[in-house]
């Protein structure tokens, strides 16, 4: 074969990701010396319908969280099958890996170890071609806006607060490097405000602060409070986002929600109309995962009482899942999609579920995980699509600013070429203009 990035070499390890859990490694060398590398990332609170991360389950080593099979069958049984393929040629490698696979969800070989090839792969057709990884993905040049963790509760902080991220998103930046710098200075006043009223300032798996606040409504009322210590215009230039989590605070025995940390369960209508008075009386723009991943039923009220308000993300709901986003679409409920790419488990699919939900009017917002490392490619990934929104965690700890300063990198490199991605500039979905939200 005459492949400009013919791949002569595919060489996997197992790595630690920023938990200290083990992770997936994959290098892959094509010819003239070129090599791509990338690391898989890996949840904790993660959906039932995502691909499956392959652990070896032998709980003498790693409390059976080692990958050293997902390693194995990338060095014994995917390798064979790569070398001497075009890296280039994403859509034929990440068709023959699910093909290797062979099963519904990637459970025989591991989702992380397909996401680690087909992302090496892409890694070492760019370097052989002498461009950024977000050049060859595509024509992109829009930065996103980013959603950013600051307070974290949930799976991520030993259940301090039953909902996961209360985040920022600053609406009112007119650049992606402005938007950082409004940031970072709301995230140092939530800081202060912790010191002066003795609340821990200790972070969560994302690097958000994870104080034992009396209730999740607290943790707004925190926000507020940055916000405006920092000399910010609530709603304005800086809006709230939520990730729920609901699926974690869920009890399917019961049918209801259980707000440990308010000392109540509520069912479906009351804890959406919690979710209503929230949006009613905060600058929230998006819910993410306001409901569980499988109530269907409540997921359709919530999107009939509040998707004509704010952005209503499915993570869990949708999984990164061409299948269950179809699903959504057809039945109208949420209007955002999570992307991550190991819910999938291949660039080609994470590519079709942007342009799957794209074409329904449905926001993409690229997402990390909460366990994550230096691989930066989901910078790359929101700028070549231009996705519109991208979900990293706080703006603390080097698996996150990973991303952050590459993003700052490729805003350098596009020079007076680079957009941004206002809140007003994001096509169909929550409507409601950030400016009108307070109140
Ligand atoms: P996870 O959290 O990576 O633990 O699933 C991120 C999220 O829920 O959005
Ligand atoms: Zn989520």
């Amino acid at each position: 074969m005459s492949a400009a990035a013919r791949i002569e070499s595919i060489q996997a390890r197992e790595v630690l990701d920023s938990r200290g859990r083990p992770t997936v490694e994959v290098e892959i060398s094509v010819a003239g010396g070129w090599v791509g590398s990338a690391i898989v990332p890996s949840g904790a609170s993660t959906g039932s319908h995502e691909a499956v991360e392959l652990r070896d389950g032998d709980l003498r080593r790693l409390r059976g969280r080692g990958v050293r099979q997902a390693v194995g069958n990338i060095n014994h049984l995917i390798a064979p099958h790569l070398v001497g393929q075009d890296a280039a040629n994403q859509v034929t490698i990440d068709a023959l890996l699910i093909s290797l696979d062979g099963t519904r969800n990637k459970s025989r070989l591991g989702a992380n170890a397909i996401l680690g090839v087909s992302l090496a792969a892409a890694r070492a057709a760019a370097s052989a071609m002498r461009l950024p990884l977000w050049r060859y993905l595509g024509q992109g040049r829009v930065l996103p806006l980013p959603m950013i963790n600051v307070i974290s509760g949930g799976l991520h902080a030993s259940h301090n607060l039953d909902f996961q991220d209360f985040m920022i998103m600053p609406v009112g930046a007119a650049s992606y490097s402005r938007a950082l710098e409004m940031s970072l200075e709301v995230h140092w006043a939530v800081h202060d405000l912790l010191l002066e009223r003795e609340l821990s300032t200790l972070k969560a798996d994302e690097g958000g602060f994870g104080p034992a606040l009396p209730d999740n409504r607290a943790a707004l009322d925190l926000l507020m409070a940055a916000v405006e210590r920092a000399g910010y215009r609530p709603g304005d230039e800086i809006a709230f986002a939520l990730d729920a989590a609901a699926t974690h605070f869920y009890r399917p025995e019961q049918g209801r929600y259980d707000l440990a940390s308010e000392g109540r369960m509520c069912d479906v209508s009351e804890l959406i109309d919690l979710l209503a008075a929230w949006v009613a009386n905060y600058p929230i723009v998006s819910i993410e995962d306001g409901l569980a991943e499988d109530d269907w039923a409540g997921w359709r009220e919530l999107t009939d009482r509040l998707g004509g308000a704010v952005q209503l993300v499915g993570d869990d709901l949708f999984t990164t899942n061409p299948q269950r986003v179809r699903q959504g679409v057809d039945q109208g409920i949420a209007n955002a999609v999570l992307v991550k790419m190991n819910q999938i488990g291949t660039l080609t699919e994470t590519l079709a579920v942007i342009r799957l939900a794209r074409e329904a009017g449905y926001r993409p917002v690229i997402s990390a995980r909460s366990g994550e490392t230096e691989d930066s490619t989901i910078a790359d990934l929101a700028v070549a699509t231009n996705a519109g929104q991208i979900k990293i965690g706080s703006l603390a700890q080097s698996e996150r600013l990973a991303k952050y300063n590459q993003l700052l990198r490729i805003e350098d490199a596009l020079g007076a070429e680079a957009q941004f991605a206002g809140w007003r500039d994001l096509s169909p979905a929550g409507s409601r203009s950030a400016g009108s939200a307070v109140g």
